[in-house]
């Protein structure tokens, strides 16, 4: 069922702290902050070899990051990203299993244009793990 690895996210305090950190001292390519009010994030893309970083920095007053850095200030891996062939199929075959898939079960557009979903991370060794269509 899973495919590649799509992206892995992590949460920041502060965006230009952690874009000058991949830029300048790691030599990462990296977008330009993209806005994501639907989302209530501001994302940079990483760029690198097999697979992309996002760093996710809260946006507005309901971020879904907000409880996050509360409880992790320095920041940290937020969730990672794995590409399936048919969403809905993927999310049948998980909830049959007894996996829980979050919010309302339906794939949300993700940033990246694309059905997802995330899977509840006491199912999953305590990571949350977002499904994206391929
Ligand atoms: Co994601």
């Amino acid at each position: 069922m899973l495919g590649r690895l799509n992206h892995v996210a992590i949460a920041v305090p502060d965006l230009d702290a952690a874009v000058s950190t991949y830029r300048d001292t790691l030599g990462a390519v990296v977008s330009a902050p993209l806005a994501q009010p639907a989302h209530g994030v501001t994302v940079v893309f990483v760029d690198v070899a097999n697979t992309r970083i996002e760093l996710l920095n809260p946006l507005g007053a309901n971020s879904p990051i907000a409880g996050f850095l509360a409880r992790n200030p320095a920041g940290g891996i937020h969730h990672i990203c794995f590409e399936v062939e048919d969403i809905l199929a993927a999310r049948d075959q998980l909830k049959a299993t007894g996996l829980r898939v979050l919010g309302d079960g339906e794939p949300k557009i993700g940033a990246h244009d694309k059905p997802v979903l995330f899977l509840h991370p006491k199912d999953l060794n305590g990571t949350l793990v977002e499904l994206q269509q391929a």
